[in-house]
C-alpha cells in the first residue's frame, strides 16, 4: 500500500497504538498530544507507563503539541481525544483549515451539552468531509500484543469507508465495512454505560447469572434507543454493539468496568477516576443515555439505575432490587 502521512488528534492509549500499527506498515505519523510536559516524556522516554504496559513507543513515532505541525501534510486524519475534548480540540484548528479526503474517528463517546455522536460533531464544521467511523472491541494493549482483532468501519461515504477499512486491515487488524455510522457509533459509546453496571454488579458479587442478565438486557435497551435514533438494529449483534460490550465487560482492566467496581465498593467517582488517570467515557455517555432514553421515550431501566448510582449516590443494592420488581413483561419488546 501507498505510503501515507497519517495525523492523529490525541495521543493517549488509543491514538498512540493505532499510530504505532500504521507506523509499523511504514506510514509517517504524527500525533497531537494537548500536554506540552507529557510530549517531553514521550519523546524522551518513549513510554506510556500505566496507560500502555510494556510496550515501547518507535522513535519514528512523532509527538508534538503544536497542532498545525502535527496536521502538516496529512493524507489521513485520525481523531482520538475524549468524546467531551472534541469540540474544543477542533476549535483549535487553523483557520481556513482544509481537512485531507480520509477523516476517521476512533472515538466512543456521545457530547455532554448536545448528545452528538462524535462523527456529528465533526460534520458540524466540516459538513462536505465526513468522517468514517472506526469501532469494535479493541483493548489497545492487546491490539499492539498482535492478538487478532476485528473492527467495523461505518459511514454513508463507501468510497471513504472502503479506504479506512484497507488502511486499517493490517497485521493482526481485521476491518469489516457498515453503511451504519449511527448504529457503530451508538454501540461503542452505550457498552460503556452497561459495562459500569456489570463492575457494580460484580462489585456487589453478583454471579455469572446476573452478568449474563444485566448483559443480555443491556444490549436489549442499547438497541431500543438505537433503532428509535435512526440504527440498523442488527448493528448491535455485531462488532460494535454485543462484541465491543463483552470485552469491555471481560477485561478486567477496562476503565469503565473499573468505574463500577470501584462504586460498588463506596468509593467516590472523583477518587476512582484520578485513580484510573485516563478517560472513562461511560461516566458522560450515562448522563446522556439517560436523558435520550427519557426524551425519546425509550426504556432504559439499567441505563437509568446505573445513572442513579452513578450520578445520585443511590444504593446499587436497592437499584438491583428495583430493577427485579418492575412490571413483568415479554423478552422481546
Ligand atoms: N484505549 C482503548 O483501548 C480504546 C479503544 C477503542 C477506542 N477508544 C476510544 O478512544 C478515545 C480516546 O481514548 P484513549 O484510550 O486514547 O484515552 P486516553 O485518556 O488514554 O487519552 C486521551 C488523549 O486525549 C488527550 N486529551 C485529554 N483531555 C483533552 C482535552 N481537553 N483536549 C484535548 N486533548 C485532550 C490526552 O492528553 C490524550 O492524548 C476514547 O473515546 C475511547 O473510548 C479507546
Amino acid at each position: 500500500m501507498e505510503k501515507m502521512r497519517v495525523s492523529f488528534l490525541g495521543a493517549g492509549a488509543w491514538g498512540s497504538t493505532m499510530g504505532i500499527m500504521l507506523s509499523r506498515e511504514g506510514h509517517d505519523v504524527r500525533l497531537w498530544e494537548i500536554d506540552t510536559a507529557r510530549v517531553k516524556k514521550l519523546k524522551h522516554k518513549r513510554r506510556l507507563p500505566g496507560i500502555l504496559p510494556g510496550a515501547r513507543i518507535p522513535s519514528q513515532l512523532h509527538y508534538t503539541s503544536d497542532i498545525e505541525e502535527a496536521l502538516a501534510g496529512a493524507d489521513l486524519l485520525a481523531l482520538a481525544v475524549p468524546c467531551q475534548a472534541l469540540r474544543a480540540t477542533l476549535r483549535r484548528l487553523p483557520r481556513g483549515y482544509e481537512p485531507p479526503r480520509m477523516v476517521v474517528s476512533l472515538i466512543k463517546g456521545l457530547e455532554r451539552r448536545t448528545g452528538f455522536r462524535p462523527s456529528q460533531v465533526w460534520a458540524g464544521f466540516f459538513p462536505r468531509r465526513p468522517a468514517t467511523v472506526l469501532s469494535g472491541p479493541s483493548i489497545a494493549i492487546e491490539v499492539l500484543n498482535g492478538h487478532p482483532t476485528a473492527l467495523v468501519a461505518a459511514g454513508d461515504d463507501r468510497e471513504g469507508v472502503k479506504s479506512v477499512q484497507k488502511v486499517f486491515s493490517i497485521n493482526n487488524l481485521r476491518v469489516y465495512r457498515s453503511d451504519d455510522a449511527v448504529g457503530v457509533e451508538l454501540g461503542g459509546a452505550l457498552k460503556n454505560v452497561i459495562a459500569i453496571a456489570c463492575g457494580i454488579a460484580e462489585g456487589l458479587g453478583a454471579g455469572t447469572n446476573t452478568r449474563a442478565a444485566l448483559l443480555s438486557r443491556g444490549l436489549a435497551e442499547i438497541t431500543r434507543l438505537g433503532e428509535r435514533l435512526g440504527a440498523n438494529p442488527r448493528t448491535f449483534a455485531g462488532l460494535a454493539g454485543w462484541g465491543d460490550l463483552i470485552t469491555t465487560v471481560w477485561n478486567p482492566a477496562s476503565r469503565n468496568h473499573r468505574v463500577g467496581l470501584g462504586l460498588a465498593r463506596g468509593k467516590k467517582l472523583e477518587a476512582i477516576l484520578a485513580e484510573i488517570g485516563m478517560v472513562a467515557e461511560g461516566v458522560e455517555t450515562c448522563r446522556i443515555a439517560n436523558k435520550l432514553g427519557k426524551m425519546h421515550e425509550v426504556q432504559m431501566p439499567i441505563t437509568e439505575a446505573t445513572y442513579r448510582v452513578l450520578v445520585r449516590n443511590a444504593d446499587p443494592r436497592k437499584e438491583i432490587t428495583r430493577l427485579l420488581s418492575r412490571s413483568l413483561k415479554e423478552e422481546v419488546w
